[in-house]
């Protein structure tokens, strides 16, 4: 993939909504691009949030700009997709697929036009399924557009273990895979805490990870999106932090793991799907979807994530 027209480190965020700005916010305290650019065309909106957010910039390290000009994007080295509409109380992130794909498919070609090297990251939902959208109206190649995916989930189930465990999050060694949504899963199989498999680990003589447990845990973190949602009208805080973290990855020539959504040909059977599975990337965008062992209850899951996933992709006529 040529790199010539990329401005080294210049990060886009389409949609100045809760999302997008928690994004910018992280990115900018993070430092995780040099060019933070905020897209969006509710005018008064986004110039009001690149102005709060360039007020504070003599205490960070990044330039902000923006604005309802698509130009605005213009040579990105990532472009960050989190336009469309949001999850109401009670409403699946499948729900969303027909609304947010038409926007999608109106705006793919603009931001090409701008910006055709950059990599293209989608966090509006249904993530997965506008992975795919975006990847075939553009023509991309599938290293060039993926999604944030399970990252936030992951997140959301390693602080979950670690609390439970009162260990470091950084010691809990555990991913959610498939669906950013409700027929995601952990890959219990191989989730360990500091190398001790978790179905091992004890306290006072006893296993802590019991099936019981597992299954409320997997079921707290697949659910916890509602919970919040319910209580505040959006979740933005932990998906901006996720983001910048991506970002970093993605401007990096290190190859950083993380569980992705991107298009699979091939991955357990699966094909023209995109889901989440622990992933390699850089700055050349997805290296390499890492295969990784499942059991048999694991693998099923995966395909009923699939199906899920090709059923909504079907009806959008993907
Ligand atoms: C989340 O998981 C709603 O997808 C969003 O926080």
């Amino acid at each position: 993939m040529a790199k010539s027209t990329r401005h080294p480190s210049k990060l886009s965020i389409v949609g100045a909504g809760a999302v997008g700005t928690s994004l910018a916010y992280a990115a900018l305290i993070r430092g995780s691009a040099s060019v933070i650019s905020l897209y969006d065309i509710a005018t008064k909106k986004v110039q009001a949030e690149v102005k709060d957010l360039a007020h504070g910039t003599q205490f960070t390290h990044s330039v902000v700009m923006g604005g309802d000009d698509i130009s605005v994007v213009k040579d990105s080295s990532v472009v960050v997709i989190t336009a469309g509409a949001k999850q109401k109380p009670g409403q699946t992130r499948l729900d969303l697929a027909a609304t947010n794909a038409k926007i999608l498919e109106q705006m793919m070609p603009q931001l090409l036009e701008q910006a055709p090297e950059a990599l293209y990251v989608l966090i509006t939902n249904p993530c997965d399924v506008l992975t795919v959208v975006a990847q075939k109206i553009s023509g991309l190649p599938t290293a060039q557009v993926f999604s944030t995916g399970t990252m936030l989930d992951t997140s959301r189930l390693r602080y979950l273990i670690a609390q439970r465990t009162k260990v470091a999050q950084r010691n809990v060694h555990a991913t959610i895979v498939g669906e950013h949504g409700d027929s995601e899963f952990p890959v219990w199989s191989s989730a360990n805490i500091s190398s001790v498999p978790i179905r091992d680990w004890s306290y006072a003589g006893k296993r802590v990870f019991t099936d019981q447990v597992l299954e409320e845990l997997a079921h707290e973190a697949a659910f916890a999106a509602y919970e919040v949602i319910e209580g505040k009208g959006a979740t933005n805080y932990a998906i901006g932090l996720a983001g910048a973290r991506l970002v970093e990855a993605l401007l990096s020539p290190t190859r950083t793991a993380l569980p992705l959504s991107s298009v699979l040909q091939g991955y357990y059977g699966i094909h023209d799907v995109a889901l989440s599975l622990p992933t390699l990337v850089s700055s050349a965008g997805i290296e390499r979807v890492l295969e990784i062992p499942m059991d048999p209850t694991e693998v099923s899951a995966l395909h009923r994530s699939a199906e899920q996933l090709r059923a909504s992709l079907t009806t959008l006529g993907y």
